[in-house]
């Protein structure tokens, strides 16, 4: 895979490659300004760290160990990761490198939440990489990892503020807002707990959703706030402030809550402990009077202890006068799905915008035999650019676009979905577990 890589960048346009020796390039000041000081003590062929990991990142054979590599950890090459990902750039080649999880301690709580069996953040017992160091191997990586050239600007590498854990405390109550606050709730030892509350606003009046922040208790997996759509059927919205499980005591899903996310769109939500997200000046997203909220929070407890979930919400509302664009949602539902039993199968589905769409964010929604979900856009000159990409049907990015992508009348997605459907029965669409989702959910406003 390595000389594949080195024959593609000889022919192929590539990265810039520097005047023979390679002195600066972005590969050797990862080597020399991260590795030397923080890796290589550990990662040496003969030291019992350096035996345990698989990995020596010595000058010698440091490119080799990594890009194009499979993982030491049975895990993550499960997953199908690269330690870096020489076939794959941008966010696929990100999502790809096993390189990337060990080190963005500032998604540790994905890390240790979703992944039990990745082992430890690095470097090892130390702290995590500076925001600036993550911010330049990042770079590299999804420009391909290339050994030789300048790929990555070294201004990046001036950034030495380092994540650190939030320390969980209630939010300060908006100025013009509402809190919403759930919990303290229990996670018995050795299990997950994701539940529903409906959480109604008793608006007398339209609102103006402008701004959300959350603040969670560690442990939580993700927080999202749902509204409902439009048409949704009275009695198919919850009762306001029951608690909807979506798994009972034996771990089975619990098919009503299952039901209700047909009538859900995502507003916004969380994988991180702390969350603070605002439209651009003059967007805001109307809550109509009466607006009922679906709150949802997911906590994994990987301990033998019970621990404690806690949630705060604040929606931030703008004052009516400044909103010059409305913030609406978007579902680019297939519903016409058609998974034959034991085989591999894509589905390709174009959705077009009748009018100019400026995208804030995008969210993919599929069950858990899809492997792949990637959206491309249709027409004018970025045509067939890949915009977004999960792998992880339980875990999709959450992308925001800053500023945001615009979409000219008569263009588009093309959403390309891969299932692997290794059952002995034909699936379709539908609302459980067993069946199957195609849907782009999207937050946008038009001009
Ligand atoms: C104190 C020793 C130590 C230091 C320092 C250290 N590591 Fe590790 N590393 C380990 C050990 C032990 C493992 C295997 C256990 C695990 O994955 O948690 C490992 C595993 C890894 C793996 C996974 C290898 C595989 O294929 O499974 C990567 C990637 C990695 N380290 C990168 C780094 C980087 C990059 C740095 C520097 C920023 C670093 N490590 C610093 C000890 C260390």
């Amino acid at each position: 895979m390595v000389s594949l890589l080195a024959g593609c960048s000889a022919d192929g346009p590539g990265p810039v490659q520097t005047t023979g020796h390679r002195a600066d390039s972005t590969w050797d000041l990862i080597q020399t300004e991260i590795f030397a000081g923080q890796c290589v003590s550990c990662h040496t062929a003969e030291t019992s760290f350096g035996r345990q990991s698989g990995l020596a990142l010595t000058p010698d054979v440091a490119y080799e160990q990594l890009v194009g590599a499979v993982p030491t950890n049975a895990a993550a090459a499960a997953d199908g990761l690269m330690r870096v990902s020489a076939l794959e750039q941008g966010m696929p080649g990100l999502l790809k490198s096993y390189l990337w999880e060990k080190i963005n301690a500032p998604d540790q709580q994905h890390f240790y939440g979703d992944h039990p069996y990745y082992g430890e953040l690095m470097p090892f017992g130390g702290k995590p990489l500076t925001n600036g160091e993550l911010a330049f191997i990042r770079t590299w990586i999804e420009a391909g990892a290339p050994e030789t050239g300048h790929v990555a600007d070294p201004a990046l590498l001036e950034d030495e503020s380092r994540y650190e854990v939030p320390e969980f405390k209630p939010l300060a109550k908006p100025e013009n807002g509402v809190q919403l606050h759930l919990g303290p709730f229990e996670i018995p030892p050795h299990s997950e707990r994701e539940f529903f509350v409906g959480t109604p606003l008793n608006n007398e009046e339209d609102l103006f959703l402008k701004r959300g922040q959350i603040a969670m208790q560690t442990g939580s997996h993700h927080f999202l706030v749902y509204t409902f759509r439009d048409q949704t059927p009275a009695d198919e919205l919850p009762t306001p402030h029951e608690v909807r499980e979506l798994r009972d005591e034996a771990g089975n899903y619990v098919l009503e809550t299952l039901r209700t996310q047909l009538f859900q769109l995502p507003v916004f939500g969380s994988q991180w402990p702390f969350f603070d997200y605002a439209f651009p000046p003059g967007v805001a997203m109307r809550l109509p009077k009466d607006t009922l909220l679906d709150l949802n929070s997911h906590y994994i407890n990987r301990t033998s202890q019970s621990t404690t979930g806690e949630v705060y919400v604040n929606l931030h509302f703008a004052d009516p006068a400044e909103v010059e664009h409305e913030a609406r949602l978007f579902a680019l539902n297939n519903l016409s799905l058609a998974l034959p039993a034991g085989q591999v199968t894509t589905l390709e589905r174009e959705f077009l915008f009748e009018e100019r769409t400026h995208v804030l964010q995008l969210i993919s929604h599929a069950h858990e035999k899809m492997v792949e979900f990637r959206v491309e856009l249709v027409g004018g000159e970025r045509d067939g650019e890949l915009t977004y990409i999960a792998y992880d049907w339980e875990h999709p990015p959450v992308l925001d676009f800053d500023p945001p992508l615009v979409i000219e009348s008569g263009q588009g997605f093309k959403l390309k979905t891969t299932y692997d459907n290794w059952t002995d029965a034909d699936i379709r669409f539908g609302f459980l577990s067993t069946d199957e989702m195609m849907i782009l959910f999207g937050i946008y406003y038009e001009d």
